[in-house]
C-alpha cells in the first residue's frame, strides 16, 4: 500500500507530480475548515498545508497522520505542542520563498520612498501635471535600513539594500550569532537604536506570543517623522491601531504592508484610504519560482519523513 498525501489548497503541481512519480498517492482537499480537514485526513499519512490551520482538534482526530510538511516557512498555523504529543513530525520549506519576500520588501521600500500610490492614483485619474508636481520621492541610496530579524529573509533584504542600493544597514536579532553577520551590517543589541536612526524599518522576525504588537505607539513616537515601516512578516508584530494613529498624526511618513491583522484586512480599515500606505495581500512569498520550490520542497519533506531519509528542513 502506498502512502497518501493530502494537498489542502491549490499549489504548484511540481510537488504533487514529484510525489506521484515516486509512488505516492495524492489527494486534493475539499476545504480548510476543521471538519473538512479531519474528514479528508482520515486516510492520509501526510499533509501539505499552505494557510490551512493544523489545530490540536485536527491533529488529535487524525491517527494515521505522520507528517505535516508546511508549504513555506512559517509554522504559526501548526499546533507544534499537539504534534509533539501525537508523534507527528513537522517539516517546512525554509528558505524556499526568501528571495521572493526579500524582493517584495525592497519593492515596498521603493514604493514608499517614491510615493508610488499618489503618483499612480493621480495619473490614472488623468492628472498628469498634478501628479508630476506631487512627485516628492526620496532616494534610498545612502539612507539607513533597520532590519528586525536577521534570518533567511532579513539577510537577503540587507544584502539587496546594501549591495544594490547603497543603503546603510542596522539589524536587531537577539538570537543571531554576531560572527554570522556581514561586515556592512551593524548588529545592535538595543532595538531602540533602530527606531531612533533608521529611515526605513523592515520586519523579518517570526511572530511569537512575546513579540505580539511589539511595534506600537512607543516605537512610532521614537521613529523619524520621515521614516517608513515595511511589514512583510506577520501582522501581529505591529499594533495596527497605533500604526494608524502614527500615520494620521504624521509621526511616521508611510507604511508598506504585505501582512496585516486580521487577514484579509477589514475593507473599512483606514489603511486602505491612506495615500502614504501601500498594501499587498500577503503575497510577498508568492512568485512562480518560489511556489514551485515550496511545493516540491514540501513533497520531498513528506518523503524524507516517511522513508526515514535525512530531513532537509526539520521543525519538529
Ligand atoms: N509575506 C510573505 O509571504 C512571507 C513569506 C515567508 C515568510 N514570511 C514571514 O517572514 C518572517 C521571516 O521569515 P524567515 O524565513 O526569514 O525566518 P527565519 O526563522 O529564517 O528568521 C527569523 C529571524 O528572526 C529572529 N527573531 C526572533 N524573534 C525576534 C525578535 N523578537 N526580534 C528580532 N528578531 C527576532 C530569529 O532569531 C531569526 O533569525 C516570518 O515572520 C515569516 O512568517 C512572510
Amino acid at each position: 500500500m502506498s502512502y497518501r498525501i493530502l494537498v489542502t489548497e491549490a499549489m504548484s503541481e511540481d510537488g504533487p507530480d514529484w510525489l506521484r512519480a515516486n509512488g505516492y498517492e495524492v489527494k486534493y482537499g475539499r476545504g480548510t475548515d476543521e471538519k473538512t480537514l479531519i474528514e479528508d485526513l482520515q486516510d492520509c499519512d501526510g499533509v501539505i498545508p499552505r494557510l490551512a490551520v493544523m489545530s490540536d482538534a485536527v491533529i488529535s482526530a487524525c491517527p494515521r497522520l505522520k507528517v505535516i510538511a508546511r508549504h513555506g516557512s512559517g509554522v504559526d498555523t501548526v499546533d507544534l505542542e499537539s504534534c509533539r504529543r501525537h508523534g507527528v513530525r513537522v517539516v517546512n520549506t525554509r528558505g524556499s520563498n526568501s528571495v521572493a519576500v526579500a524582493e517584495h520588501a525592497m519593492l515596498l521600500v521603493l514604493a514608499c520612498a517614491k510615493t508610488l500610490n499618489v503618483l499612480q492614483d493621480r495619473y490614472r485619474a488623468g492628472q498628469f501635471k498634478e501628479a508630476r508636481k506631487l512627485a516628492a520621492g526620496v532616494e534610498i541610496s545612502g539612507k539607513t535600513l533597520g532590519v528586525f530579524g536577521f534570518g533567511q529573509i532579513g539577510r537577503r533584504v540587507a544584502a539587496m539594500a546594501h549591495d544594490g542600493f547603497g543603503m546603510k544597514i542596522l539589524a536587531f536579532d537577539p538570537f543571531c550569532k554576531p560572527e554570522s553577520v556581514p561586515d556592512y551590517v551593524a548588529l545592535v543589541s538595543d532595538r531602540d537604536e533602530i527606531f531612533d536612526n533608521a529611515d526605513f524599518i523592515t520586519l523579518h522576525m517570526a511572530a511569537t506570543a512575546e513579540n505580539k504588537h511589539g511595534i506600537g505607539a512607543r516605537e512610532f513616537a521614537r521613529m523619524k517623522k520621515t521614516a517608513c515601516l515595511i511589514n512583510t512578516a506577520r501582522g501581529s508584530l505591529v499594533d495596527e491601531a497605533a500604526l494608524i494613529e502614527a500615520l494620521r498624526a504624521g509621526e511616521i511618513a508611510g507604511a508598506g504592508l504585505d501582512a496585516t491583522e486580521p487577514e484579509p484586512a477589514d475593507a473599512a480599515s483606514p489603511l486602505f484610504r491612506m495615500e502614504n500606505v501601500i498594501m499587498t495581500p500577503h503575497c510577498g512569498g508568492s512568485t512562480k519560482e518560489s511556489k514551485s520550490r515550496s511545493s516540491l520542497g514540501a513533497a520531498k519533506g513528506c518523503d524524507e519523513v516517511l522513508t526515514g531519509k535525512p530531513i532537509t528542513s526539520p521543525v519538529l
